[in-house]
């Protein structure tokens, strides 16, 4: 563009005065255009960052989400004006978005999200591979330094090629599709991941003054590095690897906007690879492990570990809903622990129901919120948003933890591992130091679940046959309902 600007120049240097008007028309409107196109995705980018701190709070998260879509359809509208996308494809590409994304948000079951959250991490990484790819292929970066640009590329493809295939692997292996559900790894699969990793960053580093066949080189080898990162990892693990997986394709969404010389993209792409990293680094922390250890270790039941009978035999006392709801009766404060379980009975407005009747007769209702409870972050907040549980009654495990002991009764719905003693008491089980709720400090605790089966981690859980606990077996929403009836007969 510039150089067409300058030969306009130079021919009206030699005393052709109109190119010289309409050159210096063009640079204008293309000056006002870059503004227009600056501004527009400034106001994207503000919108962006309010967004995310909308969805730091269940009640402001649904206005984040908001202001999140209002950015990116700012910046989609802002891109089309300025001329660099070709108008019937993107609103192609607009229609096909839609009609997906319509079709999960109504189809995808809550207990599938993180498979679902998995596969568009996947599709934005592959976005970036293909995005990056075109400019190589079109061998005319529009960045302004190529060897940037080319650097940008490389770091686009490989990192967007690793969060496909991981991404991919880490979606078949929560839908526990056979072919991913057990961990896999070759002898000497760390070996091979490493000489992976040094190809992949020499090729990478080469772009910067690399060819399409050297692009097409790394990305390859790069989709193959992403399975194989993610394959010896267990199914235990995946929302982590999801969470990273999603800082990588922003970090990829990032590296293609340099490759494009687009500012939104860029920002978006840094915001979505800082806050993905954030949560990661949430997750560890709340399964005391380090990423290092999620990543490269294997997290199985331990076999080495005391078996169902000799936590279990004899010790269990079960009950029935007459006998909670009779339990309930004259209870001034009660704690409900939710649990994945709780989610996959989908019993999350019947619990409001109960709580509400127990509100009626002047009981105080909390619920204790573990920050890995369930399969996704912020499970438990979503759910029992949905059946519009007052933000106000749900604790945080630090905050209602010390007041335990001041629990008439906990109300376990479908939780296992977030109220497990062991990962105090064992320090060889698998979940050892993870921070849990210590319901069993509460009077009476009550125990939904269908049987004495493990949680996510496999192993026995003692709560169960502790001195102080009931076992109120069956699934959570049916039990809950006959809890519902009894009280409403007292
Ligand atoms: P879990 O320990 O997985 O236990 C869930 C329990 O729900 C099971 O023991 C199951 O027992 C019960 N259940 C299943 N369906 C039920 C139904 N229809 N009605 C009643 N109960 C039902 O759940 P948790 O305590 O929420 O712990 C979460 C686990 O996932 C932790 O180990 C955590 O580290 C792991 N994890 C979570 C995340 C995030 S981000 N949330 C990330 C990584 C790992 P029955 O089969 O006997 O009913």
């Amino acid at each position: 563009m510039f150089d067409i600007l300058l030969k306009q120049f130079v021919m009206a240097e030699q005393g052709l005065e109109k190119p010289v008007a309409k050159a210096a028309e063009k640079v204008a409107e293309v000056a006002s255009l870059s503004e227009f196109s600056n501004l527009g995705y400034l106001v994207a980018s503000v919108l962006f960052i309010m967004g995310i701190k909308g969805l730091t709070h269940p009640r402001t998260a649904v206005r984040g989400n908001l202001l999140g879509a209002a950015g990116m359809l700012i910046a989609v509208l802002v891109t089309l004006v300025g001329g660099q996308v070709s108008w019937p494809v993107a609103i192609a590409g607009i229609a096909v978005g839609t009609a997906a994304g319509t079709w999960f948000a109504n189809t995808v079951q809550m207990t599938q999200m993180p498979q679902l959250v998995a596969l568009f991490n996947g599709f934005g990484g592959i976005a970036s591979v293909l995005v990056a790819g075109a400019e190589v292929l079109r061998s005319a970066p529009t960045s302004g330094n190529i060897a940037v640009a080319g650097l940008a590329a490389g770091l686009a493809g490989l990192i967007g090629s690793v969060t496909f295939t991981g991404s991919l692997v880490a979606a078949g292996k929560l839908q526990e599709l056979s072919q991913f559900k057990k961990p896999f790894s070759l002898p000497g699969h760390q070996i091979i991941n490493a000489v992976l990793i040094a190809v992949t960053l020499i090729l990478c580093l080469n772009m910067m003054d690399g060819s399409a066949w050297e692009y097409f080189l790394l990305t390859t080898i790069a989709l193959v590095l992403g399975v194989f990162l993610v394959t010896p990892i267990g199914g235990a693990d995946m929302p982590v690897v999801i969470a990273l997986l999603n800082s990588y394709s922003g970090l990829a969404a990032s590296a293609a906007g340099f490759v494009i010389n687009n500012n939104v993209l860029i920002v978006a792409g840094a915001l979505v690879g800082a806050s993905g990293i954030i949560l990661t680094n949430i997750m560890c922390k709340a399964m005391n492990r380090s990423l290092l250890n999620v990543l490269f270790a294997k997290f199985e039941p331990s076999a080495d570990g005391p078996s169902d009978d000799e936590v279990y035999a004899g010790k269990i006392k079960s009950t029935s809903p007459e006998e909670v709801a009779m339990l309930l009766d004259g209870v001034q404060r009660v704690v409900v622990v939710p649990g994945y379980g709780l989610a996959v009975a989908q019993a999350q407005h019947i619990v409001r129901e109960m709580a509400t009747l127990l509100e009626s007769e002047g009981v105080t209702v909390e619920y204790a919120i573990h920050p890995v409870a369930g399969r996704m972050p912020g499970h438990m907040n979503v759910l029992l948003a949905e059946a519009d549980v007052p933000y106000d009654q749900l604790k945080e495990m630090d905050e209602i933890n010390p007041t335990f002991s001041q629990c008439d009764a906990a109300i376990v719905i479908g939780a296992n591992d977030v109220v497990n003693p062991v990962a105090n008491t064992d320090p060889s089980s698998p979940i050892a130091g993870m921070p849990i709720l210590n319901v069993g400090d509460a009077r009476t605790v009550i125990v939904v679940k269908r049987s004495l089966s493990p949680g996510f981690a496999g192993i026995p859980n003692p709560l169960f046959a502790a001195d102080n606990c009931l076992m109120l077996f069956g699934d959570a929403k049916q039990v809950l309902m006959e809890l519902v009836a009894a009280l409403k007969d007292r």
